[in-house]
């Protein structure tokens, strides 16, 4: 049945970092997307903002080549331990440095960084304002701040069906209508970016569409449970089984409507300058 969810992810082991490189399908769209827009310079320091197991970390290196120096930071000590192995792997990788540590407090002296970019970050930030003024103090001027992330309106199909199956319980719907709301917007980031001290001079919107056979596969399928399903917990434990039970059923009909079920999910890349 709700099977799904009785295996909770234990995101500080080892064995789930190993496994994360797998979700990298769901970072891979928004670091290409990132990767497509950001303009490439030599002779930079850049910082890679919630690295995780290293992506764009790495690839960034490896396009930028030798001129440039990169350092990646996470508070996941277990992905850095993945990127860890990694950078071992990669030992001609002479410019890239890993370093534990929080975006709201970075370890690095002011000035020290010719571009940031944080990929699918922003909206996992606790108080992402603290984190853009922190990233303005370690930013020289004129370096860029590049984030790449899914925006407001993210799997607005399968919403309107979960709010749906919710009915009229209040207190559920006010849960998830604040784990829709958490993301960040366009208007949102740069209002955030121009209060830190950065000018907005691009933003690019996309969007693309994540395919399953049908609710059953979509609600089982490993980005669901590690980067949703959590947030999706809105009712009380003694009703959850019954509601997802409806929520699958209702995602199956949609799927035989359309022969599978889709969800849009649009993609912001937002780049900035710092100006003071
Ligand atoms: C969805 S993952 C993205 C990881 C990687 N950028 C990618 O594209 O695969 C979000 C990352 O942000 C990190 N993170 C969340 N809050 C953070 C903070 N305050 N400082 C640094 N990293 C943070 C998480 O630990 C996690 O690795």
């Amino acid at each position: 049945m709700t099977d799904y969810l009785q295996h909770p992810i234990n995101y500080n082991t080892t064995a789930f970092a190993n496994i994360f490189d797998e979700m990298s399908l769901w970072g891979a769209r928004f670091g290409m997307f990132m990767l497509d827009h950001l303009e490439l310079r030599g002779g930079i320091t850049a910082l890679d903002l919630g690295c995780g197991t290293g992506f764009p970390l790495f690839e960034l290196a490896h396009v930028h080549g030798p001129s440039s120096r990169f350092y990646g930071v996470d508070i996941w000590k277990a992905g850095l331990e993945r990127a860890a192995q990694k950078l071992a792997y990669y030992n001609w990788l002479k410019n890239v440095v890993l370093i534990e540590g929080d975006g709201a407090r970075l370890p690095f002296p002011d000035s020290s960084f010719d571009l940031i970019v944080s990929n699918l970050t922003i909206n996992n930030f606790d108080n992402p304002g603290t984190v853009l003024v922190e990233c303005a103090r370690v930013m020289q001027k004129n370096g860029r701040i590049v984030f790449a992330t899914n925006p407001k309106g993210h799997m607005r199909e399968f919403y309107e069906i979960y709010r749906d199956v919710l009915g009229n319980n209040a207190a559920a719907l006010e849960k998830l209508a604040a784990n829709e709301n958490h993301r960040l917007g366009r208007d949102e980031i740069s209002t955030l970016l121009e209060s830190a001290g950065f000018r907005v001079n691009r933003v690019v919107e996309d969007e693309f569409t994540l395919r399953f056979l049908d609710g059953s596969a979509f609600l089982r399928h490993s980005l669901t449970r590690v980067g949703f399903l959590d947030g999706w917990r809105v009712t009380d434990p003694a009703e959850e089984e019954v509601v997802f039970a409806a929520l699958e059923d209702r995602l199956n009909a949609l799927a035989r409507e359309h022969g599978e079920l889709r969800l849009t999910v649009p993609m912001l890349y937002v780049e900035g300058t710092k100006h003071r």
